[in-house]
């Protein structure tokens, strides 16, 4: 198994994106946010946001027409637009798979810095070395990967469609490479038992929340149903009633009978856990750190540096472009495509 490991101190805190991330007076909150409605007409732009991204700005993509999801719905958005210009707010994989699909239109970002650590942690060269190896396996790769792996790569898939496009790989006796999470590895393996070489990289955030206390607060709350994001730990996730993308994990809150959910994923998706069941209670799975010791306390710091002022920013300037090599956008449009062309079907 290949380790490209960089350490977690290279990695920004998200107690210290979050001390520095502007908190707006509500009158300012408005201006700012009537000033995007107007940028986004003027410009003929849509903002595509994930679930994990600031309550602001997830408002500002509901309230202009835009769209507020998870990875694969975010990039089926996209592909659907007539507008000019996409500002996606998340991280940068979802930039670039908006480019992929989208080539003809301008994509920005409100921060170019906003990365991922399973992106980080799965480089395309060492990607390349370790599949030569494995000539005949197929490339799986998740979503939450550069545009130069997502070309490399047989398929594309996010947590949505993830089990489903490998049981139907398995079927065909089709032996695969998997990349980069080894936690999404895992459990696909354990559900489907496919052959796969799985890849060794993690999410930050999701690798924090821990069995053992998260055992301890469902002994305290045995009505509550818990809800886990795969990019967690399998014996996080084997304690779960619903494991599934963020998507599904909001409807999972929505559908279930219980009244009290424990959450174990980033927690700016309660804000639209809420809007889908304003009555439930949602409780956060506990992560490993307390307090100022955690690293990433349930919230990914990359997705928390976008912020009304650099969504603002961006537009204003036409800033922040994603720009992509045309040979190796054509190569990934294969990959992503399959994945959107397979989520058709199901
Ligand atoms: P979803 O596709 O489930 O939204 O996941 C994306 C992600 O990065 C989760 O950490
Ligand atoms: Fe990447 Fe984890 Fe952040 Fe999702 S939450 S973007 S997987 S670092």
């Amino acid at each position: 198994m290949n380790n490209i490991k960089i350490l977690n101190d290279s990695f920004p805190r998200t107690i210290d994106v979050l001390n520095s991330s502007p908190v707006y007076d509500p009158k300012i909150r408005k201006e700012k946010i009537n000033l995007l409605k107007k940028l986004l007409l003027e410009k003929d732009a849509k903002i595509i946001a994930h679930y994990y991204t600031h309550e602001d700005i997830q408002e500002v993509a509901e309230i202009t027409g835009g769209n507020v999801s998870d990875s694969l719905e975010m990039a089926k958005f996209g592909a659907n637009q007539s507008s000019k210009m996409l500002i996606v707010a998340g991280v940068r994989f979802m930039g670039e798979t908006a480019k992929i699909l989208n080539p003809e239109k301008k994509i920005l970002m409100p921060t170019l810095e906003a990365e991922c650590s399973l992106d980080i942690n799965c480089p395309a060269p060492n990607l390349l070395e370790f599949c030569k190896k494995h000539p005949d396996r197929q490339i799986v790769v998740y979503a939450n990967t550069s545009a130069e792996v997502k070309a490399m790569a047989d398929w594309v898939v996010t947590s949505s469609i993830a089990v489903k496009v490998i049981e139907y790989l398995k079927e065909k006796n089709i032996k695969i490479i998997w990349a980069p999470d080894k936690h999404l590895g895992n459990y696909i393996n354990q559900k489907t038992k496919a052959d796969m070489k799985i890849w060794n990289a993690s999410c930050i955030v999701h690798e924090e929340f821990k069995a053992k206390s998260l055992i301890k607060l469902m002994k305290e709350n045995r009505d509550a149903a818990v809800l886990v994001h795969p990019e967690s730990n399998l014996d996080v996730i084997k304690l779960a009633d619903v494991v599934g993308s963020t998507s599904q994990l909001i409807k999972a809150c929505e559908n279930l009978p219980n009244k009290k959910f424990i959450v174990a994923t980033d927690n700016r998706i309660f804000y639209k856990m809420r809007q889908a069941a304003p009555k439930k209670i949602l409780i956060e799975a506990p992560t490993g750190g307390e307090g100022a010791t955690c690293i990433s306390c349930a919230h990914c710091p990359w997705m928390a540096m976008n912020n009304l002022d650099n969504l603002i920013d961006t537009l204003t300037h036409e800033k922040n472009e994603i720009k992509i090599n045309e040979g190796i956008r054509k190569k990934a449009f294969i990959s992503t495509n399959r994945m959107i062309n397979f989520a058709k079907n199901l």
